[in-house]
């Protein structure tokens, strides 16, 4: 790639000029970097290169001429440079991205401006034919600095310029997330160990963990990336026995980080997971996962559950829960993917009606109404807010009843103290301390 830079401060690029990547790729002959002094094109006669703006303001302009010169001496040394990419730093211009760098990475040649104090005088940059880039939302005081962040970003998508292709493809940005955490020796280090699964060596486990780190950081930082993200690789699947492993941490995730929980007794719903592995009550065929880049993120479970008629005849329904996504992606729309999937696979499977016990702020956005409202009364024939239920086939509900059938599990889980212990030990020591 054929690189000139305009400047009127050509002493900036004096460190990075023969530095590292820079130096090397010139030394391959895979870049040639030229820095030219605008100054000295200035047929003022003290070689000035700014004046006061027209229309008045504070600070100084870059004068068009010295400029227009520049880049017309280019492409009378160099008749190639005509068809050169012309960009002018600039805080207004469209913002560097990753897609960009690796579009300007395809360029034979670019000839980058840099601009000072209130910028270039207007028809300098159309004459020329100058297009506009701003390396973030701030603003610096000459384009020197932003010069260098985009010939260094472009550089390292130039084949051979890295020592190693691999490290371009899997950083930041590279796949629409931001990057893993990273660790090098020593293993334990002012207390703190490197993750036990970093360790291990299985590659698939390793993988998983990295796409995991990569999603919550995503979520943290880039809201704006991981809401695009996950709107354009979600993919919603039945679950497979395989899922378990996944599902079990990220069941307990999902709920130890939700507000509810100040008033429960204990967080049980991975030993509750744990507990309707083997149940007859679970409905296989309305089980799901949501799933990125090959991970579990989310998952539904769905059981078998009935009310008595006030005739006395019972009435099949089907209720949903433990449904859990990780809590980094809580509120990107994934909880109410799943839900809304599974309805309708309840509905084709034949099942009239969905009742619950969820949040009740948040299940009424999915159309689910209190049970109460159906004239439905929980086991103990009382009513709360949280006790919901959703008709898949209209007027199923119509005059109510007792919730009488659910799977033993939820009692199971709820009130035997020393099932839980045991597990939930075993559970921190296999499967959190292992990632
Ligand atoms: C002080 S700035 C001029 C700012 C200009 N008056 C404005 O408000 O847009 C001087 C020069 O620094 C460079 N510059 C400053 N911030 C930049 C950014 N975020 N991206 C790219 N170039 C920038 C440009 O070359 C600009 O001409």
């Amino acid at each position: 790639m054929h690189v000139d830079i305009l400047t009127v401060f050509p002493a900036a690029f004096d460190g990075i000029k023969t530095h590292s990547i820079w130096g090397r790729a010139q030394d391959k002959g895979l870049l040639s970097l030229n820095i030219h002094d605008i100054r000295m094109h200035s047929t003022d006669k003290h070689r000035r290169t700014d004046d006061t703006p027209f229309g008045g303001g504070a600070g100084l302009v870059m004068t068009a001429q010295p400029v227009v010169d520049a880049v017309g001496q280019l492409t009378m040394d160099n008749a190639q440079l005509t068809g050169a990419r012309r960009i002018y730093l600039s805080p207004r211009g469209k913002p560097l991205t990753h897609a960009l760098t690796k579009e300007l990475a395809q360029e034979q040649a670019l000839t980058l401006l840099c601009g000072h104090y209130e910028g270039i005088d207007q028809r300098a940059l159309d004459i020329c034919g100058f297009e506009e880039i701003s390396i973030g939302d701030y603003v610096l005081t000459g384009g020197e600095i932003p010069a260098m962040v985009l010939l260094d970003a472009v550089m390292r998508h130039i084949p051979g310029v890295l020592g190693c292709a691999e490290s371009v493809e899997e950083e930041s940005f590279s796949g629409g997330l931001l990057e893993y955490p990273h660790f090098t020796r020593p293993a334990i280090y002012n207390k703190k160990p490197v993750p036990q699964v970093l360790q291990n060596g299985n590659h698939a486990d390793i993988t998983r963990w990295r796409t995991i780190e990569s999603l919550k950081i995503t979520a943290q930082n880039r809201p704006d990336l991981i809401k695009h993200y996950i709107s354009s690789n979600i993919t919603i699947r039945k679950e497979r026995p395989g899922d378990y492993r996944q599902v079990l941490p990220l069941t307990y995730h999902a709920f130890t980080d939700l507000w509810y929980h100040i008033d429960r007794r204990r967080i049980d719903e991975h030993y509750l997971i744990y507990l309707l592995k083997k149940s007859k009550s679970v409905i296989n065929k309305l089980c799901f996962v949501a799933e990125l880049n090959g991970v579990v993120v989310g998952h539904i479970l769905y059981t078998k559950s009935a009310f008595r008629r006030p005739g006395g005849t019972v009435a099949p329904t089907c209720t949903f829960g433990p449904l859990s996504v990780l809590p980094e992606l809580q509120r990107y729309g994934i909880g109410r993917r799943l839900a809304l999937h599974s309805m309708e696979a309840a509905r084709d499977q034949g099942w009239k009606a969905v009742i619950i016990t969820g949040i009740p702020e948040y299940y009424p956005k999915l159309g689910f109404k209190r049970a109460a409202d159906f004239g439905l009364t929980m086991m103990d024939g009382t009513t709360a807010d949280y006790f919901m239920a959703y008709e898949l086939e209209s007027g199923y509900l119509a005059g109510g009843g007792k919730h009488c059938e659910q799977a033993p599990e939820f009692t199971q889980a709820e009130e035997d103290d020393a099932g839980f212990e045991a597990f939930h030990q075993q559970f921190i020591s296999e499967v959190l301390d292992n990632g």
